[in-house]
């Protein structure tokens, strides 16, 4: 298919709903920042006043994105474990962006989410884990930094709990959640898809960041398809190419529009309607789905063959049950996909403004 807008004239949302409605698109390829998430009260990087970045006066920090620095962090962690309190995911209830996410998802177009964001509300508002790329990892996991050890959740949680520094049980070093500090590789995950994800993307949506740090601020410009940008401001170079739609404003008022065009609003406002702060992944209710039909017709076919011929007894298992294995399941995921890379130096995060080393 050519992967082109529909018309001839200056490309529309409503032109790239007639796009997604057409049938042929099925890979939209979403890039989304610290923005789709302010309207649930996470307050983003850079923006002006409200950013966190702004109002990290009081960790008296030599510049703002030291806090997220591995070198500044060996020297002093209490910056960061000060700022984790704030953003610890478990508080925030998705935005109607994430549920625009599902709804893609929900309508088979979603071909992957790239997200900057270590809130995980795009898993809590159902996008399947298999979808989402959290490029700048999240609090999924924990490790020392010297010697790689695990530490729970559960076991860093209660350092916090005492406002104490988690440190290993092995060698002593520092431990740190998962997330990609400047300096540091992005997970392997983000690697192996990226290539695919950007030769197949038919449309590609950015939303929410401000396309500054590298390598994530690169993806856009290497897609050669459409492109929609839902932000508060320009960014990037989204805009120079004839193809590209841009959308000035609240990035939920754009997907609403979107969502009007495509005719898919009544989904979206019922979706997000249904969310909470602990939204119920799809891929359990899926699996809970596909075992209650599969129970079902197990029924049914016992009823066929006759009650007195059935000669074997089916092991007696609960939903209960079904549950505990599908959350061992998604833990298990979990960990396989935030594992870090160990490639060189081109894989490391990096910020778009050369910072003064600490
Ligand atoms: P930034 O704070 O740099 O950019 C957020 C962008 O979203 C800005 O362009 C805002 O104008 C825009 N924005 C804010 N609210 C919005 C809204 N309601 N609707 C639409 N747009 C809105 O955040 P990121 O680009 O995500 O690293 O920052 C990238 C990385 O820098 C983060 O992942 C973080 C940080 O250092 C780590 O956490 C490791
Ligand atoms: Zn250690």
């Amino acid at each position: 298919m050519s992967k082109k807008l529909p018309g001839t004239g200056k490309p529309t949302l409503a032109s790239v709903a007639q796009y997604l409605k057409s049938g042929d698109v099925r890979n939209v390829v979403v890039m989304v920042g610290a923005g789709i998430s302010t309207s649930a009260g996470i307050p983003d990087f850079r923006s002006p006043n409200t950013g966190l970045y702004h109002n990290l006066s009081r960790l008296k920090l030599p510049y703002a994105e030291a806090v997220f620095d591995i070198a500044y962090f060996r020297k002093r962690p209490e910056a960061f474990y000060t700022l984790a309190h704030e953003l610890y995911p478990g508080k925030f209830r998705p935005t109607l962006f994430h549920s625009f996410l599902k709804v893609l998802d929900d309508q088979g177009v979603l071909r992957r989410v790239y997200t900057q964001n270590i809130d995980t509300l795009e898993r809590i508002a159902g996008v399947p884990s298999e979808k989402i790329v959290e490029a700048h990892g999240s609090f999924a996991e924990n490790h020392c930094i010297d010697c790689g050890k695990a530490m729970s959740t559960e076991d860093l949680e209660k350092f916090m709990a005492k406002d104490k520094i988690p440190h290993c049980k092995k060698c002593g070093g520092l431990v740190k959640p998962d997330i990609v500090f400047f300096g540091e590789n992005l997970p392997a995950r983000f690697f192996k898809l990226m290539t695919g994800d950007l030769a197949s993307a038919d449309l590609v949506i950015v939303a929410g960041t401000s396309l500054q740090v590298h390598p994530f601020a690169s993806l856009p410009s290497q897609t050669s398809c459409p492109r929609v940008l839902f932000n508060l401001e320009s960014v990037g170079d989204i805009g120079r190419r004839k193809s590209d739609v841009v959308c000035l404003g609240p990035c939920d008022d754009g997907v609403r529009d979107l969502a009007f065009e495509c005719g898919w609003l009544p989904d979206l406002e019922a979706l997000w309607a249904k969310t909470t702060k602990d939204g119920v992944t799809p891929e359990k209710e899926d699996v809970l789905h596909a075992i209650d039909k599969a129970a079902a017709e197990e029924v049914a076919k016992e009823e066929a063959e006759g009650a007195n011929s059935a000669t074997e007894i089916a092991p007696e298992i609960s939903r209960k049950d079904v549950e505990d294995v599908v959350a061992a399941i998604e833990e298990l995921e979990i960990s396989k996909s935030e594992s870090m890379s160990s490639k060189g130096e081109k894989d490391t995060m990096t910020v778009q403004d050369e910072k003064a080393k600490v």
